[in-house]
């Protein structure tokens, strides 16, 4: 059983009976709360599961729920109980709210505020106008958030694109910072973890090297968004850890192309390459960041670019690069889907209702073909029987819908 007790008000009420029958059922007794929702698009995917969009049956609230099924965490299970330990105790207004969790016998269910807006990049594209000072206030928000979890020696481990989601759809939307599936307490202030976790792409290099990281390591990843944010394309051309060491080894990787960076003015490359420092001792605190003169001044100057046209030039330029990615991520999660062993008698948990996810999809007719074919010539379990041989396919085709949009995480979870 999950380690943090719920608060008695997030508990919807339930009844005798349904709690009777899920005793009869073999179902956890928390289960009983899963009929308070009602749940409806699919919002994302991410590691173990989908997230989708749910109402309370009672207070009307539209809430996101994250659904992890149980068999694709592996006896990664705790990561879940911190997951929660982290969001239960955790209030701030850059930091996705928690609202209630349950379980079923395969899966965890963890629901959050609802955050409608989108995520960073998808939402960015879709705008119409794009400029430094917009750049900045998004990584003002971001450095708060972190500034909370920093203050608290919390390291979030996750900073990336597909982890902060915009409130609403409004132009002045607030941001918000979610997903603390890898987040880690510290014992102090200037401790280290030595376990790696993170998402290539994005993990500072200590974290990758695996001698140790602290706080800083989210400095890093809020500078490899900087850079992203303004020119629509990665600081770094790497495509795997070994490269990706060397690449910064002599601190000199960044280059800012003058094509895609003309705009964009001293004091924004300044301060990316500031974050960007290989060695963590040398990267700024992040209260230092937040006062760091190109996010609380000079950005504010900037408001008459557009950069768009250009991170959307530079964004196509690179799509190759991401495309190789969103493959390889691709096969990982159909593997770990075949391992689907669902044992919910009325589970629609990843059938979507309405329209699928926000962010558009490439490419689906060729990769529902390769998954069925996979499926086909997948386990032997998977073929047992043709409805759940179904279900275990609108369920992958539910999570590479949507999976094809994020970036795999490298997870080792050797506990200290
Ligand atoms: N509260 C939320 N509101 C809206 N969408 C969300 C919310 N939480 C997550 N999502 C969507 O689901 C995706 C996966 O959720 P996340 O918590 O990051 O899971 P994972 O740990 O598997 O990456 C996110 O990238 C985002 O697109
Ligand atoms: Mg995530």
């Amino acid at each position: 059983m999950p380690v943090v007790a719920p608060h008695d008000d997030t508990i919807a009420p339930s009844g005798k009976f349904s709690q009777m029958l899920n005793k009869i059922s073999g179902q956890p007794e928390s289960y009983a709360r899963k009929s308070a929702y009602t749940f409806g698009k699919t919002l994302g995917a991410g590691s173990f599961g989908v997230v989708r969009q749910a109402r309370n049956n009672t207070t009307k609230e539209e809430v996101a729920i994250k659904i992890m099924l149980k068999s694709t965490l592996n006896g990664n299970e705790q990561l879940v109980y911190d997951e929660l330990s982290f969001l239960t105790q955790l209030k701030h207004p850059h930091i996705v709210g928690f609202r209630d969790w349950f379980e079923s016998k395969s899966k965890f269910y963890v629901v959050t505020q609802l955050a409608t807006g989108g995520e960073l990049f998808d939402r960015i594209v879709d705008l119409g106008h794009f400029t430094e000072r917009d750049a900045s206030l998004v990584i003002y928000q971001v450095a708060e958030a972190l500034e909370y979890l920093h203050g608290q020696n919390i390291v979030h481990r996750d900073v990336k694109p597909e982890n902060i989601l915009y409130l609403n759809h409004e132009q002045e939307s607030p941001i918000v910072l979610a997903d603390f599936g890898i987040a880690k307490r510290l014992r102090s202030s200037d401790d280290l973890i030595h376990t790696s976790a993170g998402s290539f792409g994005y993990a500072a290099p200590e974290v990758l090297k695996g001698l140790g990281h602290g706080k800083l390591c989210d400095v890093w990843s809020l500078g490899v968004i900087t850079y992203t944010l303004l020119c629509g394309y990665s600081p770094f051309r790497s495509e795997n850890i070994p490269d990706f060491l060397a690449e910064v080894k002599h601190n000199n990787a960044v280059i800012f192309h003058e094509k895609y960076w003309k705009h964009i003015s001293e004091d924004a490359r300044r301060f990316i390459v500031n974050l960007l420092d290989v060695e963590p001792t040398e990267r700024p605190s992040i209260e230092q960041v937040l006062q760091d003169k190109w996010l609380t001044n000079i950005a504010a100057e900037h408001h008459d670019v557009d950069l768009l046209p250009s991170i959307r030039a530079g964004f196509n330029a690179k799509s190759k690069f991401k495309q190789a990615i969103e493959l390889v991520m691709l096969q990982n999660r159909i593997k770990r889907l075949q391992e689907l062993d669902d044992d919910d008698s009325d589970d629609t948990d990843f059938e979507d209702v309405g329209s699928s996810s926000s962010t558009g999809l490439s490419g689906w007719g060729a990769l529902s073909s390769a998954l069925k074919k996979t499926q086909s010539t997948g386990s032997s379990s998977s073929t047992s029987s043709e409805k759940k041989s179904s279900d275990a396919i609108s369920a992958l085709q539910q999570l590479v819908k949507t999976a094809t949009q994020n970036k795999e995480r490298v997870l080792n979870h050797v506990e200290e």
